[in-house]
């Protein structure tokens, strides 16, 4: 087998066994999974279960206290410039317009080195890919909430990372914009051959965008634990099969009812 085949046969992220907490108070514990290649991955759970705090601690911003952590194969103890993330406020800086922003850190030393060009033109697509090419040199306080995110976005697709890391996302937005963020996660990710691990406790988001949805819950004082994981095998565009996506709907909410 040659090294790049290999290679495409090792998971973008996988963990074994971590733990975390504050003090002596667990957040999670004995957590393990992994995601693949191109794989959507959908971390579910109630509020307050641990969901941002095992995020981060997959993308190397916090350390676990047991545990580890690898990325494309390799040992992760910092964030990855490889893997990229996006966070519930799209966190723009209002002095530099859309370009700028999409672009900002992408010649830091952390990252792979690109020539100016390259630059731009990676710049350029992702604004494109997020539907901005308009909004190009406006600046974040002349954008809605749902354009924001899609620059929140466009820049961490800039950085053409093997693996984008998403806390709830789309949840400050109204139902109809985050339902279009939603199709627009799935045609990006595929687009850019990236996978991705979305943090949600939308069940239905979970159940539109995953290829496989892990629930993490926690009963109270005790930490959190993966206690579920459904593959979802249903054919996109998933809204056209109401019956399966009910189905499934119906076994998570029973699972999280169980797990409470
Ligand atoms: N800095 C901190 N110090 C102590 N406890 C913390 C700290 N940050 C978070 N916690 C606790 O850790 C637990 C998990 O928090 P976390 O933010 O990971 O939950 P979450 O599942 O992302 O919740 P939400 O859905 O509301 O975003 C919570 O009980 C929270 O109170
Ligand atoms: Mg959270």
């Amino acid at each position: 087998m040659t090294a790049a085949v290999s290679a495409t046969l090792v998971p973008a992220l996988e963990a074994h066994d971590l733990r975390f907490g504050y003090g002596e108070r667990a957040v999670f514990d004995g957590v393990g999974l992994s995601v693949g290649r191109r794989e959507i991955v959908c971390l579910l759970g109630g509020s307050g279960c641990g969901k941002s705090t095992l995020l981060r601690t997959l993308a190397g911003l916090a350390a676990p206290q047991q545990g580890t952590v690898s990325f494309l194969g390799q040992p992760l103890r910092a964030p990855h410039p490889r893997a990229a993330l996006v966070f519930q406020q799209p966190s723009l800086l209002p002095w530099l317009d859309v370009t700028a922003n999409v672009g900002f850190g992408l010649d830091f030393a952390r990252q792979p080195a690109t020539d100016k060009a390259t630059r731009a033109r990676r710049i350029a697509e992702a604004i494109d890919a997020v539907g901005l090419t308009p909004f190009a040199h406006a600046y974040p306080a002349q954008l809605s909430g749902g354009q924001a995110q899609r620059v929140a976005l466009a820049r961490a697709l800039a950085r053409e990372p093997e693996l984008l890391f998403a806390d709830e996302p789309f949840s400050a937005l109204d139902a109809v914009t985050r339902a279009g963020m939603q199709e627009l996660l799935v045609e990006l990710v595929h687009r850019w051959h990236t996978a991705a691990l979305l943090v949600t406790h939308d069940i239905d988001e979970a159940i539109l965008v995953a290829d496989r949805i892990l629930l993490l819950a926690s009963r109270p004082g005790a930490p959190g634990r993966l206690v579920r994981e459904w593959r979802v095998d249903i054919p996109r565009p998933r809204e056209q099969h109401g019956e399966a996506v009910v189905r499934l709907r119906l076994d998570i909410v029973a699972a999280l009812r169980a797990a409470a």
